[in-house]
């Protein structure tokens, strides 16, 4: 690399990088670039570390929280001796780096140890200590969204938001947190705002913010419109992104009951482009399963996904992917990894604090689910119900199994139970006509003619009215997306 006279420069933040390289500054630069922006490019330092010096020792460090943070293993990359090569790199040379390269080198150790707190902990004191540095907020969130801290998300968030209101990228970040934490009238402002900050509104975490608020309060139009017209900025991001904001933007068609669209976004957009990415596999499992609540037949999907799941499923990176893993599997009839998945989350305690009692019953409810085993799923699934939060993942992600516990009381026709969680979820979501069929038929069978009628109504009427719309905005959003459909072939 080419060297200047001495050993300290400053990034695009004005943090100090040990270094005396041009090269790495810019490198360092367009690798926190791809990762705020969720690029096609976040996996540059990787496919350069055969190019970094010894002493680039924040470079280093960086590589080894790539390899360890990898969602799955792919069998041709070993990428935990990877990190073990790479943080041996960066230790060797840290007695000249700055406290702020040696704390994330410290964060490698951490995370190779699995020990995911202490490697947030660690985020967030560089960033109590070095406000600019928004890698580390972004990357402190990350581990506080695994492992269901939805507070601690949001506390990281406002952190960096106070020190990097000219940056775009923070007001996503904030919103995030906010949404995450119930805040939606704010975070959906800053959200808003960090897209008309950001240059040609490319922004897709922004995006994403706004579509959790618009997703938590039923806004299903003013969704469709938001996502679909930012939709073409979302094609310079890698598969994660890409494929997470059109699954969001899926999720409000589903609930205008317009299946085909969503079984056209999922071609196009979901389920295509990198079906070796964990990330990819649970949205195609997410989208189905909730396709599958709504008895909308997706039977043909699961093997496909599921041939991409079996390799992973005694990696065990994360509760929520587990859960989703197996019930794909499940679907699919794969009887026999099922039992293989099962046997190895009973093996050992595999997540932090309580997560690993949580994804046991849970997955076993799933599977049961799978099999139409509706009773059993209940008796496995209501004791624990109410801690999901403790799997990770976001509100809008965990919504799938609010929605299949809502299923199975219907199935085992506890309507005094389930009456309350549908009242709850129509007072935050009144727009959506799937939920007043399901009251009506509650109230129908509790006897509460008049309220049932009342439900009838209201679900015929928003069915209609999204009837009628449809071809309007299906029409609108034509010249800016790719469904290629005609009106008369939508519902
Ligand atoms: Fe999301």
């Amino acid at each position: 690399m080419d060297r200047l006279n001495g050993t300290m420069m400053k990034d695009r933040q004005g943090l100090e990088i040990t270094t005396s390289s041009h090269e790495t500054v810019a490198l360092l630069d367009h690798f926190v670039g791809q990762v705020l922006s969720y690029g096609q490019e976040s996996d540059c330092l990787c496919k350069k570390s055969d190019m970094i010096g010894d002493e680039e020792v924040l470079l280093h460090a960086l590589i080894a929280i790539c390899c360890l943070g990898a969602e799955n293993k792919n069998p041709k990359y070993d990428a935990c001796s990877k990190s073990s090569y790479h943080i041996q790199k960066a230790k060797a040379y840290q007695h000249k780096a700055t406290k702020r390269e040696r704390m994330y080198v410290s964060v490698c150790e951490e995370l190779k140890r699995s020990n995911k707190e202490e490697a947030a902990r660690i985020y967030e004191e560089i960033v109590d200590l070095f406000p600019r540095d928004i890698l580390a907020a972004k990357l402190a969130q990350e581990q506080y969204f695994n492992m269901g801290e939805s507070e601690n998300l949001r506390r990281v968030g406002k952190k960096c938001f106070q020190s990097n209101q000219d940056v775009h990228f923070s007001y996503g970040m904030y919103a995030f947190g906010l949404a995450e934490t119930n805040s939606l009238e704010e975070a959906e402002r800053l959200a808003l705002q960090g897209t008309d900050m950001a240059p040609f509104k490319k922004d897709p975490w922004c995006h994403h913010a706004v579509a959790h608020c618009m997703e938590l309060t039923g806004r299903l139009d003013e969704g469709i419109r938001f996502m679909e017209s930012m939709a073409p900025t979302w094609n310079e991001c890698g598969s994660f992104m890409y494929s997470h904001n059109w699954w969001h933007t899926s999720l409000f068609y589903l609930d205008r009951d317009a299946s085909d669209i969503v079984l056209d976004i999922y071609d196009k957009h979901i389920w295509l482009k990198a079906k070796e990415s964990a990330q990819e596999q649970i949205g195609a499992t997410a989208l189905l399963w909730r396709l599958d609540l709504r008895k909308i037949p997706v039977a043909s999907h699961w093997d496909d996904v599921s041939d991409y799941i079996v390799p992973h499923i005694k990696e065990h990176i994360q509760p929520f992917l587990d859960l989703h893993y197996i019930y794909a599997l499940a679907k699919s009839g794969k009887d026999e990894r099922v039992k293989e998945m099962l046997d190895s989350l009973n093996s050992s305690a595999l997540y932090q604090k309580n997560q690993s009692e949580v994804t046991r019953y849970m997955a076993e409810a799933f599977v049961l689910y799978a099999r139409g085993d509706w009773e059993s799923s209940y008796k496995q699934l209501a004791p624990i119900y109410d801690r999901t939060k403790e799997i990770g993942g976001s509100q809008a992600q965990r919504d799938v199994f609010e929605q299949t516990y809502i299923d199975i009381l219907l199935q085992t026709r506890r309507y005094d139970r389930v009456k309350g969680l549908l009242e709850d979820r129509v007072s935050r979501r009144p727009n959506t006509p799937y939920l007043y069929r399901n009251l009506h038929t509650v109230y129908s069978h509790l006897g509460m003619t008049e309220e049932a009628q009342h439900a009838d109504t209201k679900s015929k009427e928003l069915e209609r009215f999204y009837r009628q719309t449809l071809p309007t905005i299906t029409k609108e959003i034509r010249g800016c997306t790719c469904h290629q459909r005609q009106p008369e072939q939508l519902q």
